[in-house]
């Protein structure tokens, strides 16, 4: 029997009834099945993409293209969690029009549910015109990796009392758009739960402690499949890079030594139908 949508109502009734909400991150067709089947509450195709499938060291080099392949994919394979669709560096910046067109190519082409994007009261009039044609967005404040060469690099956001009031400020401002989430990304877990109290849609946490309403990790930094930038927020909750490259290793040794393909693994015809071939 196919399984509900989660919907934005989701959220809203998860931040009243205390229960957590679960996102991960996924870019493909078949990671993306088995999150939804494991039970995760939204799947995020967040532009970490470029880090950890395409190979850029930074999100920037992301385009609307590369994102609304990987969603259609995604959302291919998803049946209960929300897909939400991450908007690109420069997508949401140059005009309101631009951000509202980008944010429907992401529903309208790629399939996703709702979009997330990065940033407060710079961004606000962006956010408020795209819910007003009915997208639900998903906000992202703390560390904004889309603005990594304007902050000086990966680093904890709001540990002062300006940087923490910037903050409750923003988180505010948005709500007061629409937004039915919101990502705190590298933000002190005190901090982050003062904001969780004094708002009324669910805080998603990254790097955020555990006040937060709900919790979001790039999948490739839980299996540990993904190395090469390993923050401190991350739990691995499993090793696949090594059970990866060991059964690499043991199937370029069985094709070495000619131990694979076995039989069973091949197809075989009668001998007097060879003698029709040569
Ligand atoms: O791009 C992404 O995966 C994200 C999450 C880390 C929140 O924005």
């Amino acid at each position: 029997m196919a399984q509900k949508k989660v919907t934005t109502r989701y959220f809203s009734q998860a931040k009243e009834s205390g229960e957590k909400i679960s996102i991960l991150t996924a870019y493909d067709y078949s990671t993306a099945k088995l999150i939804d089947e494991a039970g995760v509450d939204a799947i995020l195709v967040g532009d970490s993409l470029g880090m950890v499938v395409l190979g850029y060291d930074s999100t920037i080099p992301v385009t609307m293209e590369d994102m609304i392949h990987h969603i259609k994919a995604v959302a291919r394979g998803t049946e209960r969690a929300m897909v939400i669709g991450d908007m690109p560096f420069m997508s949401y910046h140059i005009s309101r029009a631009d951000a509202l067109k980008n944010a429907g190519r992401l529903l309208q082409e790629g399939g996703a549910q709702a979009v997330k994007l990065e940033g407060g009261r710079e961004v606000a009039d962006s956010v408020k015109a795209i819910i007003d044609a009915g997208i639900p967005v998903m906000g992202h404040l703390g560390l904004t990796p889309q603005s990594v060469n304007k902050m000086g690099g990966y680093v904890v956001q709001g540990k002062d009392e300006d940087g923490a009031k910037r903050l409750l400020e923003d988180a505010k401002i948005l709500e007061q758009m629409g937004v039915f989430s919101l990502v705190l990304e590298c933000v002190p877990t005190e901090v982050a739960e003062l904001i969780t109290k004094n708002i009324s849609i669910p805080t998603i946490g990254i790097g955020a402690g555990p006040a937060c309403d709900g919790q979001v990790l790039v999948t490739h930094d839980l299996l540990g499949i993904y190395n090469d930038l390993v923050p401190k927020f991350v739990k691995r909750y499993a090793d696949l890079k090594n059970t990866m490259i060991d059964a690499v290793k043991s199937y370029t040794e069985e094709v070495k030594a000619g131990v694979f393909p076995e039989p069973k693994h091949s197809f075989s015809t009668e001998s007097q139908n060879l003698k029709k071939v040569y």
